[in-house]
């Protein structure tokens, strides 16, 4: 059986954190779909196009990956791409809850839906996307952080806002 899975976030930016999680689910999974959320409750630094075209220049070239912007519930976009499992990183015991607390409600919302944590590298445990931006916007270095290939991007505009 060929196995589809969708890897969601806001990725506002992606981080070397979600490329390593990413990276791990292409070796695990037949078809991985990174799931670029609109996300109404958070109002993104990025656009969706910027986020989107950042990962797609960073896991665009893993053969079975496959970038899209997702607008909606995720149990339902889930089931319209026929994927079977929804892929999150863990990174240390605080993410747990929330991350339960959605797996479950996306397995109410669609009970053919399971989660599948994956343990992020112990280098990136603290790592996130408000951390990048938090760095860049008081000009450090976030070298560390992100792809080489995006950091100018990032760091400019979020240092443009300042
Ligand atoms: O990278 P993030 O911000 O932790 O990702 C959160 C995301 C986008 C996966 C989550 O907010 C989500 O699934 N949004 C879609 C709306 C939805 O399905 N909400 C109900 C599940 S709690």
């Amino acid at each position: 059986m060929h196995s589809t899975v969708i890897c969601p976030g806001s990725f506002d930016p992606v981080t070397l954190g979600h490329i390593d999680i990413i990276t791990r689910a292409s070796k695990m999974f037949d078809n991985v779909i990174v799931g670029v959320f609109v996300n109404g409750e958070k109002h993104p630094a990025f656009t969706i196009e910027e986020r989107i075209s950042f990962l797609e220049r960073t896991v665009g070239d893993i053969p079975n990956v496959r970038v899209i912007g997702c607008d909606g519930l995720l149990a339902q976009c889930a089931k319209d791409l026929g994927a079977t499992a929804v892929v999150r990183g863990l990174r240390a015991v605080s993410d747990f809850e929330y991350e339960f607390q959605m797996a479950l409600t996306n397995r109410k919302l669609n009970p053919d839906l399971d989660t599948v944590f994956l343990a992020s590298d112990s280098s990136y445990t603290y790592l996130s996307s408000s951390i990048v931006k938090n760095v860049a916007f008081h000009g450090g270095d976030i070298t560390n952080f992100v792809p080489a290939c995006i950091h100018d991007e990032i760091f400019n505009k979020i240092k443009g806002v300042k």
